[in-house]
């Protein structure tokens, strides 16, 4: 199958890991739900005709060239695929024409007549992540279409894991580390949980916590071998003698390195690729920090608010 793509529609679909991980959770859930799959022999393509009860039907949110629904196109009657922008629609719409168990909408989610609808989802498809759901509309989106979906229904993905980690880095600006942007940075504590969300709950868009980040001490140093390590670029630039004493367990941060792991299903969980919550750099303000030491910080952002939402701020230092 060829797909019409734009440049930005291009690297989604060369990110083959981001790809294939969802192609696998539809497929998982397929499989899993294979007595179910008796399809109906006249998949009727009126969206306004009866949707019988017993039908499945699949909303894939934020198609983009439409992809996800291409992948689900054998396992339901009908499948819903909503885009907002106007020409990843088109190309979604020219790229599904041949199935006529799937029908493209060019709206905002948001604003998505679902009742139109005799009948919710069996499976929800939304592919509108991005690193801790900060950027994109991934919870909004989902915290209204969810009430869309049948009360056994099944979201792809399940859910979200958001880790964090304090770093020293080159640039003092907020930057993901993706094909575009190659920022440099040295970690420097262990990477801390800090929270996890599952697309089945409602989920509060406006999200603060504390977070202790601990810093390495002298064993982690030698244990990952710190200095051996630093290129000669990161020494360079990071003036490391000025900034770090080792001997004397002296580290300097200045950022947050935030990332997410997206679980598709029970079995499958995918890092950061690419094109998918590749890890994001925030600045906090530089600091002295001892090894061993806990930095405790707030964080707090909006999901589906704009990277601009992101505050910091740096609470206390605890010395071991
Ligand atoms: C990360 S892309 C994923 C595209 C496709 N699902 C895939 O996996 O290749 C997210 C898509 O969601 C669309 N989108 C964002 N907000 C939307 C909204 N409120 N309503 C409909 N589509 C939206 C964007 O235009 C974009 O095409």
């Amino acid at each position: 199958m060829k797909f019409n793509l734009n440049s930005y529609h291009f690297k989604l679909l060369k990110d083959y890991e981001r790809l294939s991980v969802f192609k696998e959770a539809i497929d998982d859930y397929a499989k899993t739900r294979k007595n179910d799959y008796n399809l109906s022999d006249n998949r009727n393509n009126d969206i306004n005709s009866n949707l019988q009860s017993d039908k499945k039907i699949a909303f894939d949110l934020g198609c983009g060239s439409g992809v996800l629904s291409y992948f689900a196109r054998d396992y339901f009657d009908k499948i819903i695929s909503i885009e907002l922008n106007e020409s990843s629609y088109k190309l979604a719409k020219e790229n599904l024409k041949d199935f006529d168990n799937i029908q493209v909408f060019n709206e905002d989610i948001l604003n998505f007549d679902f009742n139109r609808m005799e009948d919710k989802a069996d499976l929800i498809i939304c592919e509108m992540l991005d690193t801790a759901l900060i950027d994109e509309e991934e919870v909004p989106v989902l915290n209204y279409a969810k009430k869309f979906l049948k009360e056994d229904g099944v979201i792809i993905p399940h859910s979200i894991i958001n880790s964090a980690e304090a770093i020293f880095m080159n640039n003092h600006f907020i930057q993901y580390e993706d094909d575009e942007f190659t920022p440099i940075y040295i970690t420097l504590a262990k990477s801390s949980i800090y929270s996890e969300f599952k697309f089945l709950d409602d989920i509060d868009p406006d999200f603060s916590t504390i977070i202790d980040l601990k810093i390495f001490n002298k064993e982690d140093l030698e244990e990952i071998r710190f200095e051996d390590e630093i290129s000669k670029e990161k020494f360079e630039k990071f003036n490391f003698k000025e900034n770090f004493n080792i001997r004397e367990n002296k580290l300097k941060i200045n950022g947050i390195k935030l990332t997410s792991f997206t679980r598709l299903n029970e079995n499958i969980i995918c890092g950061p690729t690419p094109m998918l919550n590749p890890s994001l750099l925030i600045p906090i303000e530089e600091m002295e920090v001892i090894c061993g030491d806990i930095v405790r910080i707030k964080l707090e952002y909006i999901m589906g608010g704009e990277l601009e939402t992101i505050k910091t701020e740096v609470l206390e230092i605890i010395h071991n």
